[in-house]
């Protein structure tokens, strides 16, 4: 079992982002951390945990009492002996050696920095509280104080070229960090950046430019030892995300917190998802006072089973294991997609052996075509 926990305060919003995340005062952050912990003595399951996320939101907001209120509430309910993966989600501008040093003692042995980018202008353009200089120096201390530490970069951001993203990732290489995260922007609704463009007025990079930042990155980050595991994570050999390689791989895990959603296994369904409400006053209130504060519950059908399964892990490198698919649904995979894997073999997307089916380098760029390529006719 893995547990996610989720942590939806920011010290501002940045202009492309639409996590679950607001601005608050200490005193909401408090009764946050209350319910939380309520919800984890709540929610006890009996199987031993994995894996640990803390993610947001900026889970570094919490200071060390609030964080370890919630961690010593973990210990406490649950079985964290064969616990190997503890990552916590932090931001340049929010930390500094000693918070690095007490998030050590709580247990924490992985830390994903969120950096975007190196170049000073571009991160003043996204919002961003922090400078370069600052992301550098809290990434140095990082690694001689952990030794797992992941960075998240961007790309295809306004006004950014493929010199400018090429100047960050050797920046990020000199760093000497385990795990590198690279995602493309997606201009989504409800943000800055969604209502610049729907004014007409978000200048992204052209086609060329963004194959140009693409070609930078599958090549340049190999090069230098961090090998691509998943469409947008790259990491050293033996420091891949165990908790995200989870979520791709059919693994259980409980979600906690507003907003956070769950997947449990079970004998007689093929899984069931179900996740909280995103409203932090709904959710504190709630769980003060005992309501249920699940919005979605879903059982998923053989057909949805199917569709998820084969998405989720098409985005790792290794992609669909086919024995997988047959254990779990008694049927082989070419029984149910013969078509869709002729077309996009037709289409130069996927490598198919006898073991596994996998996206190549131009159906990575191309992965959202191909997953809606999974979905079954209902
Ligand atoms: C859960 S977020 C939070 C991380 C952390 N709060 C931070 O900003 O430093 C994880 C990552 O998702 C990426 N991200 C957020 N919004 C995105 C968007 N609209 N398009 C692409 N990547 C996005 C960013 O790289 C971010 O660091
Ligand atoms: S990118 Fe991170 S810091 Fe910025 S608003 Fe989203 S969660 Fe908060």
């Amino acid at each position: 079992m893995q547990i996610y926990i989720h942590i939806p305060f920011c010290r501002a919003k940045c202009k492309y982002c639409a996590f679950n995340s607001i601005v608050a005062q200490n005193d909401l952050i408090d009764e946050y951390v209350d319910a939380l912990c309520m919800e984890i003595k709540q929610s006890i399951q009996t199987q031993a945990v994995s894996t640990i996320y803390f993610g947001g939101g900026t889970p570094s907001i919490l200071n060390i009492k609030q964080l370890s209120k919630i961690v010593d509430t973990l210990y406490k309910d649950y079985d964290l002996s064969h616990c190997i993966e503890f990552t916590i989600e932090a931001n340049p501008g929010t930390v500094n050696k000693s918070y690095f040093n007490d998030l050590r003692k709580l247990g924490i042995n992985r830390l994903s920095l969120g950096v975007q980018s190196f170049d000073d202008k571009l991160l003043h353009n996204l919002g961003r509280i922090h400078n370069s200089e600052e992301a550098i120096e809290n990434v140095k201390t990082a690694v001689s104080i952990f030794d797992n530490v992941s960075i998240d970069l961007m790309y295809d951001l306004p006004n950014q070229t493929a010199q400018i993203l090429k100047n960050t990732l050797d920046t990020a290489i000199t760093l000497h960090t385990q795990h590198i995260s690279i995602y493309g922007l997606e201009v989504e609704e409800g943000t800055e950046f969604g209502r610049l463009q729907g004014l007409g007025d978000l200048k992204l990079p052209d086609d060329d430019e963004s194959d140009k930042m693409y070609e930078l990155i599958t090549k340049e980050l190999p090069q230098h030892g961090f090998q691509r595991y998943e469409i947008s994570n790259f990491a050293i050999e033996g420091f891949e995300s165990r908790h995200n390689l989870g979520y791709w791989s059919d693994t259980e895990y409980l979600g906690l917190g507003a907003g956070a959603h769950s997947y449990i296994q079970s004998e007689s369904t093929f899984g069931l998802r179900f996740s909280n409400t995103s409203n932090i006053r709904e959710y504190i209130d709630g769980i003060k006072s005992g309501l249920d504060i699940k919005i979605t519950e879903e059982i998923l059908t053989q057909k949805a089973a199917m569709e998820e399964f084969c998405f989720l892990a098409l985005r790792k490198a290794e992609g669909i294991d086919l024995n997988q698919f047959t254990d779990k649904f008694g049927v082989d995979i070419n029984c149910v997609y013969s078509e869709t894997i002729d077309k996009l073999k037709y289409e130069g997307l996927i490598d198919v052996s006898n073991s596994h089916i996998k996206l190549n380098k131009r159906g990575m760029k191309y992965g959202n075509y191909a997953f809606a390529e999974f979905l079954l006719d209902p």
